[in-house]
């Protein structure tokens, strides 16, 4: 059976008459705007946000598109990547009846969103090198699996997921193959958003949490066909992203060079943390990243973690995940702040 979008779809979607907003029925200029319930007078704060938002963030895909090289009508605003992970669920996955896939260790929304939505969830656990198992996900998929979530460079893991695997899966699975670009910009590998044309079941997002720094703003990217785009803008909120988050976006998307030169002194950073680290006998193993985040293997992660956090210092705990026993999760900070892990790190005794 060929990929055909439309039978993907749930029924209730297909036929949805989304929401109609004021900013959708009249787009022009005007000089008086009646339409839309709002405070004509103004804001009690220095500046205006008694308007709504443009609905479908017009300014800010259009700098997007002129970075990423991907025409607006291919790209989806969400409030956080988190935002487009759940309307994938609902738009796509029949609660009770379609099940998707995921690769742990990942990112736990997956999860979380398909519980959320009470849709069944096949766990293919990585390999020990934390690629994947193509045969299994092969046997695991049936005719309502719907989703499958790649997330590359992997979170916990810091790995890039090999490039010829994830193809394979888009060549050959006849739902939507999400791949979960958070890490990109620290990673050797190339992202996926140039193959839209190629693989319409591909669907790649990305977001502005991490080397943007904007985390705080909860702006998300999902790149797409057009054909899957529409269906995100009519399934989301009216006004999913707010008028703030909008113009302090499209200020940062016009600062790409302070951003290129923190992913090159992260990555620089991340390096040095490594070989440092590698000297520690605390440490058992490091695995190789491609984020802005190290996996460390270690003698004691839970006692590590404690001495850490009377110490100010937060790591993330991991020990308990599947095939991450015994690790700890660790984000690049900033040199001062890398130096201070290092010196804890130095005087735990075990
Ligand atoms: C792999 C991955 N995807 C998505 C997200 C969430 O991104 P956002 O802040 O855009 O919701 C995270 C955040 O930690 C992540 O690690």
């Amino acid at each position: 059976m060929e990929f055909n979008l439309n039978n993907l779809l749930r029924e209730n979607i297909k036929n949805l008459v989304p929401y109609s907003s004021a900013r959708d029925e009249f787009k022009g200029e005007a000089s008086v705007y009646l339409d839309a319930n709002e405070n004509s007078y103004g804001s009690p704060i220095a500046t205006p946000f008694n308007r709504y938002p443009d609905p479908l963030q017009f300014a800010v895909k259009k700098r997007i598109s002129e970075i990423k090289g991907v025409p607006p009508r291919n790209i989806f605003l969400g409030n956080g990547s988190d935002e487009a992970i759940d309307i994938l669920f609902r738009a796509f996955c029949r609660p009770g009846i379609d099940n998707v896939i995921t690769v742990p260790p990942t990112y736990g929304m997956y999860e979380v969103s398909a519980n959320i939505n009470d849709v069944a969830i096949k766990k293919v656990p990585l390999l020990p090198d934390y690629q994947l198992n193509l045969d299994e996900i092969a046997a695991a998929i049936d005719e309502n699996t719907k989703l499958i979530f790649i997330c590359s460079p992997n979170n916990p893991t810091a790995n890039s997921i090999n490039r010829d695997d994830i193809e394979a899966i888009l060549a050959n699975f006849n739902g939507l193959v999400v791949i979960d670009e958070a890490y990109i910009n620290y990673s050797r590998q190339k992202t996926f958003i140039q193959e839209l044309t190629e693989y319409s079941n591909l669907v790649v997002l990305q977001t502005l949490s991490k080397a943007w720094g904007l985390a705080g703003l909860r702006i998300g990217m999902a790149f797409a066909s057009e054909e899957i785009i529409e269906i995100f803008n009519r399934v989301k909120p009216p006004y999913n992203i707010n008028q703030a988050s909008q113009q302090l976006a499209l200020e940062a998307l016009n600062n790409i060079d302070q951003v290129n030169a923190w992913i090159k002194e992260t990555i620089y950073e991340r390096e040095k943390l490594v070989s440092t680290l590698a000297s520690l006998p605390t440490v058992v193993k490091i695995f190789p990243s491609d984020a802005n985040f190290i996996l460390v293997k270690t003698t004691d992660a839970k006692g590590i973690y404690n001495y850490l956090v009377e110490r100010g210092i937060i790591v993330r705990d991991r020990s308990k995940v599947e095939l991450c026993e015994g690790s700890l999760r660790i984000t690049v900070g900033t040199p001062t702040e890398n130096e201070k892990l290092i010196e804890a790190l130095k005087s735990f005794a075990g």
